[in-house]
């Protein structure tokens, strides 16, 4: 019996796609989603636009019925109130299902610290979205109750230098070791569609987080076709 884990495919678009470019994206990956229930070994792919797009993709996701989750690329460390320019997530669970948290841009572009990401992850927690937790390496802290973890080592990022996928494994073994065997860890990192079937055939792989190559339709829709079974 091979492979009956859930694989995640998590599109992450960074700061790109006007609504209109996300709205085209949505009319073409939706279709091609394959309809099969998550919870019996699927795929589950989620889309995580930026702000500015959520609530257009979200509406459109659901008037067609897309088997598509969506996510958000990030979300505040505190709930609602006065912190100008924040985005809280008792306010995103509307739209979203998930949230990346901790993605080594935010640590380095904006100084994101562990403590500020527990904050974040405790704040998703508390309103029903699953954190997707990026870590960069072994040693990276993970809060507490992180069930879906993303390792992305820096220099594999928009690189097209992925790591391997036997030392993608050894570090999800050492994760599930340290944190626990209910732990799904993920790859990130210049996934490609010609590349996404060596990692995701690695048992301790349950998916991938894609930024590049999530951000063309069609080579999206490659990257999902190469995981069906
Ligand atoms: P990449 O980005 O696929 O462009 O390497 C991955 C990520 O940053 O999540």
């Amino acid at each position: 019996m091979e492979n009956q884990k859930t694989i995640w495919i998590i599109a992450n678009w960074k700061s790109n796609k006007t609504i209109a470019e996300a709205l085209e994206w949505i009319s073409k990956v939706g279709p091609k989603v394959p309809k099969s229930d998550p919870p019996a070994g699927g795929l589950k792919i989620v889309v995580c636009p930026t702000f500015s797009c959520l609530s257009e993709v979200a509406k459109e996701i659901k008037v067609n019925n897309y088997p598509l989750l969506v996510g958000s690329q990030d979300l505040s460390p505190f709930g609602v109130g006065a912190y100008t320019g924040e985005e809280s997530a008792a306010l995103l669970n509307q739209f979203i299902k998930l949230s990346i948290v901790g993605h080594s841009e935010r640590r380095k572009n904006f100084g994101e610290t562990d403590e500020m990401i527990a904050k974040k992850v405790q704040q998703a927690q508390e309103f029903n979205i699953t954190p997707l937790l990026c870590v960069q390496g072994e040693n990276t802290s993970v809060p507490a109750g992180c069930q879906l973890i993303a390792y992305e080592p820096i220099w594999a990022i928009g690189t097209g230098n992925p790591d391997t996928p036997e030392s993608a494994s050894i570090v999800a073994q050492y994760l599930n070791n340290k944190h626990g065997q209910d732990l799904e860890v993920l790859y990130g990192g210049s996934v490609s569609p010609s590349n996404i079937k060596n990692f995701i055939d690695q048992q301790d792989i349950h998916g991938v987080l894609v930024g590049n190559a999530s951000l063309d339709a069609l080579e999206f829709v490659k990257i999902i076709e190469a995981c069906e079974r």
